[in-house]
């Protein structure tokens, strides 16, 4: 599998960055936090350094003109039993999308990210709308889905897309319809431009995540969670070495003084649970080994996952975190019955956050001792 280390593009500038403090990498930045203790206060500070404008701006931070979007919505994290009836519904769509794959094409690979397109959103819809007939459920997670995939060229262009260019209004057409559907079920708290942003944000990451729990387990069937390692470790694992949100950006409303580097009023500050996850001091094991997958090194109690921000933190912190992970420890259960082949080489595809490009696999019954 293609590493990040070698990945190249904004991934590679980010990883190879000196772990100094904050990092400029351009002559107007945008600004690299590159300490554990940096990177929690720019994410833990939203006076200083607020939420960027325009998300799909992320594609060419340093075109940023450093207007934020103060007062955006604090997303409240999910409810246990909306995320129980989630990872529910995901257990169940899971086995659907698996039997309906070997009914219609028993000879075609999987390909993960298709495979768990429809799981994952009808779940998310199920934990986020939990008042929800199924039919109505299942016609939301289709409608996220068709706006998933129409902001990808929107967030993956290289310069932000015209207004009127064809993928700016398939864009348009696709929210529109999801937020019409949302319309009956939005209130006072939570409007259909919320819901939206909650469903696609529920639906685009842990699809990516998943697929990567897949691609890693693929190519370490030894360590794949057979009894030996706990799936959620290998959940964590995969979340530490390819967090789908792998960098995120805030901008500064004042000038700031980040470890002795002044950065102005209006400059993108950048975070990356991706490069924090490579750090000694949040990462047990062998310092020269952790860029391998090794779901191990969490055995030990003392050390606590998740200390690289891969759901982030502060006031943006992810609301459906608990919800996520349920969906990929289901992933990682299935996983151990299995012995998961994949069909060609997966690379980095860095266009939007990052996604393991392609992931086709296949499948044949684990020998050997299962849960
Ligand atoms: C493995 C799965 C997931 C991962 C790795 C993940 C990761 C993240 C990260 C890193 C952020 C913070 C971004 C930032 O600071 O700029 C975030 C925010 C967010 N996540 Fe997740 N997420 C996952 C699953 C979910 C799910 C299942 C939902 C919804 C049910 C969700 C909804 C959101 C929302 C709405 C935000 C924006 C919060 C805000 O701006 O205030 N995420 N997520």
């Amino acid at each position: 599998m293609g590493s990040a280390e070698s990945a190249g593009g904004r991934l590679g500038a980010v990883l190879s960055a000196p772990r100094t403090g904050a990092v400029a990498l351009g002559p107007h930045g945008p600004w690299l936090a590159t300490t554990p203790g940096l990177a929690k206060r720019v994410l833990t500070d939203p006076a200083s350094f607020d939420f960027p404008g325009d998300v799909s701006r992320s594609g060419d931070l340093s075109g940023s003109t450093g207007d934020t979007r103060s007062g955006h919505t604090v997303f409240a994290p999910l409810a246990a039993e909306d995320v129980a009836q989630g990872r529910a519904v995901f257990g169940d769509e899971w086995r659907a999308a698996l039997l309906a794959h070997d009914r219609s094409e028993p000879a075609t690979p999987y390909d993960a990210m298709a495979l768990l397109r429809r799981p994952v959103a009808r779940s998310t819809a199920a934990a986020v709308l939990p008042g929800l007939a199924t039919p109505e459920r299942d016609l939301v997670a289709d409608l996220v889905l068709a706006w998933v995939d129409a902001l990808g060229p929107v967030i993956a262009a290289r310069r932000p897309p015209h207004r009127w260019s064809r993928a700016r209004r398939a864009e348009r057409v696709t929210r529109v319809a999801l937020e019409d559907a949302l319309d009956p079920v939005a209130d006072r708290d939570r409007s259909a431009t919320q819901l939206a942003t909650m469903l696609a944000a529920g639906t685009q990451v842990p699809v990516a995540a998943g697929a990567w729990l897949i691609a890693w387990l693929a190519q370490h069937p030894s360590e794949a969670p057979g009894g030996t390692v706990d799936p959620v470790h290998a959940v964590w694992e995969t979340l530490r070495l390819t967090p789908p949100t792998w960098v995120t950006a805030r901008i500064t409303t004042a000038e700031v003084d980040l470890d002795g580097q002044l950065v102005p009023q209006g400059r993108v500050v950048l975070v990356s649970p991706l490069l924090l996850g490579r750090s000694e001091e949040l990462v047990p094991g062998d310092g020269e080994r952790l860029a391998d997958f090794d779901p191990a090194r969490w055995t030990d109690p003392d050390r606590r996952p998740g200390a690289w921000l891969p759901f982030g933190a502060g006031p943006h912190a992810c609301p459906g975190r608990t919800l996520g992970l349920a969906q990929l420890v289901h992933v990682a259960q299935w996983a151990s019955a299995q012995e998961i082949a994949l069909v060609e080489d997966v690379s980095v595809d860095q266009s939007r956050g990052i996604l393991p490009s392609p992931c086709r696999f296949t499948l044949a019954p684990r020998r050997g001792p299962s849960p």
